[in-house]
């Protein structure tokens, strides 16, 4: 696959970019600064995301044959998060390609209280990243309402961080996954082994999640 990553300069969007090459497939990594790179196969394009023009124009004829966002901004900006789905999910769906957005914890659904988001739920977020949080779940729902496209939407578990490869995971849906040794947690690198999964082998669900699985139980 030629697979375009928005944020590839990013915690995710790098580790997604090395995972794709690390399997074979060539990669266009977009962001703002996108990175030199001596590999033939690793094309950096800059673009600005939140400019509906600059992304058509960066994907039409590109030969994308899937797209993964993972592009944030500090401190959050729900418009422009929402601004840069939109204008993803519009192109892809016109090119009828496939568009995995990884996104916030927020949006899942609280174990144990199907009611509560995440995003709402102060025993996952502080009140610091409730902002965060909820533009998460206004990306979801953007997600929801667009007509044509073809998406997933990837929530990390709670705790989201560099970390090493183990290419073990649990995956669920839209409730947020607690592992065996009780944290909410996953490394940048098994969340990025669990995004080219989903884009070599499409599964039914198009709100998903991911944790960390216990070595020993795997
Ligand atoms: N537990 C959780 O729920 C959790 C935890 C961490 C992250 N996340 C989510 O994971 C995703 C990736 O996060 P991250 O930690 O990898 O972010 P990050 O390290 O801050 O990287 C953000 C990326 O977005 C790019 N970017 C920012 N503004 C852009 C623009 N206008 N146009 C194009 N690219 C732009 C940046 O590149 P340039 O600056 O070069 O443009 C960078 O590559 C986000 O959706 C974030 O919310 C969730």
């Amino acid at each position: 696959m030629t697979i375009a990553v928005f944020g590839a300069t990013g915690m995710v969007g790098g580790r997604v970019a090395g995972e794709a090459r690390a399997r074979g497939h060539r990669v266009l990594a977009l962001s703002r600064k996108p990175p030199l790179s001596d590999d033939p196969d690793m094309t950096p394009v800059a673009v600005d995301a939140g400019d509906p023009d600059a992304v058509r124009e960066a994907l039409t004829g590109s030969g994308a044959d899937a797209v993964v966002l993972t592009v944030r901004t500090f401190p959050a900006d729900r418009e422009f998060l929402v601004g840069a789905t939109r204008a993803v999910l519009d192109t892809a769906a016109r090119l009828g390609v496939r568009v995995l957005v990884v996104g916030g914890a927020g949006a899942l659904r609280s174990p144990g209280d199907r009611e509560l988001l995440v995003a709402e739920n102060p025993a996952y977020v502080p009140d610091e990243y409730r902002a965060v949080a909820r533009a998460g779940v206004a990306q979801l729902h953007l997600c929801q309402a667009h007509p044509a496209a073809d998406w997933v939407y990837l929530s990390p578990p709670a705790v989201l961080e560099p970390g090493t490869r183990t290419g073990r995971y649990r995956r669920g849906t839209d409730t947020l996954l607690i592992g065996a040794d009780g944290r909410s947690w996953i490394s940048a690198e098994d969340l990025a082994v669990a995004v080219l999964d989903e884009l070599e082998r499409p599964g039914p669900d198009r709100h998903v999640t991911v944790v960390r699985e216990n070595p020993r139980s795997a």
